[in-house]
């Protein structure tokens, strides 16, 4: 099976899930391609103080998201998944729409038309009817709507873990076999 992840990084807050899923697929030995949007950047730097080199560098390829020559734009392109971390209401209604107008959205619609695990890690609150009907037609569509909830029974002592416990169960999603999310053992007494 390829070890080739696509990863997609949107305008919705939350820049810190697309970069801790490129830091712990790196570890795990996957194959990044990334497609970060303007909005994706224009976050990433307020939140992370981050630029779109130092996203790029995080994988193992980039792209810009006007090029829409690159591989990730073909299906004939092997890839094992597809993860959007995070993914905006705007880029969640392209896919909904199989509206391919940036590599990111032409590389979920490609995702999802060769049948492979489609991962939007969609954030806004509260959500609209637009939001949801969009959700829905993605999930109808094989896709993965995920997005970041943390849980608070694993107790996460900081924002760091309670992060890094998202992103593994993205990844176990996303059929990473080596990924470790934490298994719930059940309550005592
Ligand atoms: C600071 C900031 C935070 C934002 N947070 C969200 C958000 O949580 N969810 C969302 O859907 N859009 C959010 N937006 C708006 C998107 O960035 C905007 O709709 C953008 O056009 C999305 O484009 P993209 O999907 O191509 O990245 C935010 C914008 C800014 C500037």
């Amino acid at each position: 099976m390829t070890r080739r992840l696509v990863v997609g990084i949107t305008g919705a807050s939350g820049a810190v899930y697309g970069v801790r899923l490129l830091q712990r697929a790196r570890e795990l030995g996957l194959e990044t391609h990334l497609v970060v949007t303007p909005a994706g950047v224009l976050n990433a730097h307020h939140e992370l103080d981050l630029d779109r080199a130092a996203l790029d560098a995080l994988a193992d390829r980039a792209y810009a998201p006007a090029d829409i020559g690159a591989c990730v734009a073909s299906g004939s392109f092997d890839t094992a998944a597809m993860v959007v971390a995070p993914c905006s209401m705007k880029t969640l209604a392209a896919v909904a729409h199989g509206f391919g107008d940036n590599l990111l959205t032409r590389a979920a619609d490609v995702t999802l038309k060769e049948r492979r695990p489609l991962l939007l890690m969609v954030r806004e609150t509260p959500f609209n009817l637009a939001h949801l009907r969009n959700m829905t037609a993605v999930t109808e569509m094989g896709g993965i709507v995920f997005p970041p909830l943390p849980a608070f029974y694993n107790k996460p002592a900081s924002i760091a873990e309670l992060v890094d416990d998202t992103v593994e169960r993205a990844l176990a999603l996303a059929g990473v076999r080596d990924a470790q999310p934490k298994a719930w053992s059940g309550l005592r007494g």
